[in-house]
This record gives structure tokens, C-alpha cells and sequence, in this order.
């Protein structure tokens, strides 16, 4: 399986050449295909803000090499260099708040700096770790996809029909994806008859970006409006939602992109089985469940334009951008530490004492 999804591999969204970080602009996918190329923290932490890049860990990963930037410019400056660094650290760490990669590669990266020597040279260290952090990345969505696969097949032999939302491909993450990985799998397994992508207003991550991917791979893909979710597990057949997450807490809630949770209270009332697939790297256990997680309001104009034209009425927009499913409404948790069904704290904290399955 696993040469089979290396095989299938078809886009790439971060690329770090020569001391600079090369992001696809996912704003403008799939109609131009543009790269960004960067080379401050300044210039990664505008390009997450702004969406340039999206996706928890592929935030993570660009704010990695952020740093590794930031380093070349600060240990070239010379004095308190350490010192210095501090604000590049604040300017990317306060890119976007809730997808917790993000906060998670930089705290590693920090930490590999904390334990330099003093015969290493600190900026081929920081780029090491970057790319250690890029490539575990994609691993622990191989493992994953392959897990969750098997998890579809334990549960439903036939064919199936799977609803997704937003965007969790090789365009959210190192490679491969998250949810979209898993879907990837099951599809090249004969698994998978349908993929139903939710549009996901009002950034359009389904529309532009999976169902964009999908297609890319001539696996079966429809995109639906966001409100037709419900009617579509009525009358479609579909047998499983499968999604990402930007940070899953101790007790196993999950934060998502809006939408996600009315996702999981529709799929709970059609018996439709809920599967959130993350990296261990999106779990916070220092926060006790989800009501503890900072949820991001964009600019209410994402509501009432499209691509810079007015089309609501000028009026209020109230924006989240993520919302919070309850452990309660998820079957289960697809990690590359293992499967957690039913989550609950006792699960969670157990699931994070094991090591990775690669
Ligand atoms: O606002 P975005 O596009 O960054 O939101 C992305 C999501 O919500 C994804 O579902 C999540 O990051 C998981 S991606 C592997």
C-alpha cells in the first residue's frame, strides 16, 4: 500500500530549495497554479495568516522553516542572536490561532536550539530539524491512510459512499493528507465508490482544493453545498464522514472547519460512522477539552464577498472559521500512534504513551 500511495503522488505544496520556502498559493488553486516564494519569518507568518498556505500541519511545517529563515538572518547579524529570534518566534506562532501545529513545530524547534552545542552550526541544525519535521509529517499520513483503510474495511465490507470537508490532502499537510490520505487508500483498495466534498464556504477548500486533488487521481469526486450535507446521508448512501482536525484535546473533542460539527450531529442521527484522522502532532493534552480551544474569527467581507466582489448585503458577518465536535459524536481517531474508537480521556492519554507505528 504503502508504494501504491507513493505512486499516486501527484501535488505538492511546500518546497524548501537553497535557503528559501516555495508555498503553492492555495488562495488562487486550482485555476493558477503560483509559488510564493519566502525567505523572512516575516514573510511565512503573512503568507499563514493570509492563507498563502492553510491546513494545520502544513502550517506547522511552514512556520518550521520560518524559523530556519529567521536563524540565517539572526545568527548572521551576530550579538544576542538567541535573543533576537524571540520576535521571529512571536510573529509566526501568532499566525492563526487554533490549529496547534503550528505552536507544536515551533516549541520543537526551539527546543532542538535550546540543546545546541557549541561546535554545531545552528542554522544546518534548524534546517535538519525543519525537514525532520516535514518528512515525519508525511510518514505519519502513510501509516494513517493505511490504518484508516483497514478501519473502513473492519467495519463495511462493500463499497462505500464518504462525505469530507474542507481540505485535509497533500495541499494541508506534508504529503498524502490526513482524511484525505485515509480516502486515498481506501479508494486505490477498491474501497470506494464516491467522494461528496462539502463546497466548505467561505473559503472553498472542497470545491477548489479536494475536489481539485481528487480528481488529479480520477478518484470519483461530487461537490455539494455545504447545507446539503444532511439530505445527501438521507438519500446518497453515504456510510462515512471523514475529516481532519486542527487540534484535538485530552478528552478527544476535536476543532474543525466550520461545519464539521453539524457534520457529526447529522451523521450521529442517519447512522453514519464519524472518523477524524490527525498526526499525534494536532493533539493537545494540555487543554481538557474543547471548550478550552481559541477558535479563529476571520473578517466577516470572506462572508459577504467572493474574490473581492460585494454579493451579501452590507450588513454584520459573524465568521468562525472552526468549530468544536464533541468526543461524543466521533467513532474514531486515526492517528500514526494507533486508532483511538470512542474517544474519551482515559483512551487519549493512553494513546499518546505509545510510540509511533513507523
Ligand atoms: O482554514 P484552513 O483551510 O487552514 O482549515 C483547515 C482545516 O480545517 C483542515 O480540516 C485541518 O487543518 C486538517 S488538515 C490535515
Amino acid at each position: 500500500m504503502r508504494d501504491r500511495l507513493l505512486a499516486a503522488e501527484k501535488v505538492k505544496a511546500i518546497d524548501w530549495r537553497d535557503g528559501t520556502l516555495y508555498l503553492l498559493d492555495q488562495r488562487v488553486l486550482p485555476h493558477e497554479q503560483t509559488w510564493q516564494a519566502c525567505d523572512t519569518a516575516l514573510g511565512v507568518a503573512q503568507a499563514i495568516s493570509s492563507m498563502v498556505v492553510r491546513g494545520a500541519p502544513a502550517i506547522g511545517i511552514a512556520a518550521a522553516y520560518g524559523l530556519v529563515l529567521a536563524v540565517i538572518e539572526r545568527y548572521a547579524a551576530g550579538g544576542d542572536w538567541q535573543m533576537a529570534l524571540e520576535e521571529d518566534f512571536d510573529l509566526l506562532v501568532n499566525a492563526r490561532p487554533t490549529g496547534v501545529n503550528l505552536f507544536w513545530a515551533l516549541n520543537r524547534m526551539r527546543e532542538r536550539l535550546y540543546r545546541l552545542k557549541d561546535h554545531e552550526d545552528p542554522r544546518a541544525v534548524m534546517e535538519a530539524e525543519a525537514l525532520a519535521i516535514h518528512e515525519s509529517d508525511r510518514e505519519a499520513n502513510l501509516t494513517m491512510a493505511q490504518l484508516g483503510a483497514e478501519l473502513i474495511r473492519k467495519h463495511q465490507g462493500n463499497l462505500q459512499t464518504v462525505f469530507t470537508h474542507c481540505n485535509t490532502g497533500a495541499l494541508a499537510t506534508g504529503g498524502f493528507g490526513t482524511a484525505l490520505g485515509v480516502i486515498r487508500a481506501a479508494y486505490i483498495e477498491g474501497m470506494i465508490e464516491r467522494v461528496y466534498a462539502g463546497e466548505t464556504r467561505p473559503w472553498l477548500q472542497g470545491s477548489r482544493l479536494t475536489a481539485w486533488e481528487l480528481a488529479n487521481e480520477d478518484i470519483p469526486v461530487t461537490v455539494t453545498a455545504d447545507s446539503a450535507a444532511a439530505h445527501l446521508m438521507k438519500t446518497k448512501g453515504i456510510t462515512w464522514v471523514i475529516v481532519g482536525a486542527d487540534r484535538i484535546t485530552a478528552n478527544g473533542d476535536i476543532a474543525n472547519k466550520i461545519g464539521t460539527y453539524h457534520l457529526a450531529v447529522a451523521a450521529m442521527h442517519h447512522g453514519v460512522r464519524f472518523m477524524v484522522v490527525a498526526p499525534s502532532s494536532t493533539i493537545d493534552m494540555n487543554l481538557a477539552s474543547g471548550e478550552d480551544i481559541l477558535l479563529e474569527e476571520r473578517d466577516g467581507r470572506e462572508l459577504l464577498e467572493l474574490n473581492g466582489h460585494p454579493v451579501g448585503a452590507q450588513v454584520d458577518a459573524f465568521n468562525p472559521v472552526f468549530d468544536v465536535t464533541p468526543a461524543d459524536l466521533i467513532d474514531a481517531i486515526v492517528t500514526e500512534k494507533g486508532i483511538v474508537e470512542r474517544p474519551d480521556t482515559a483512551k487519549m492519554a493512553q494513546l499518546m504513551c505509545r510510540k509511533r507505528l513507523h
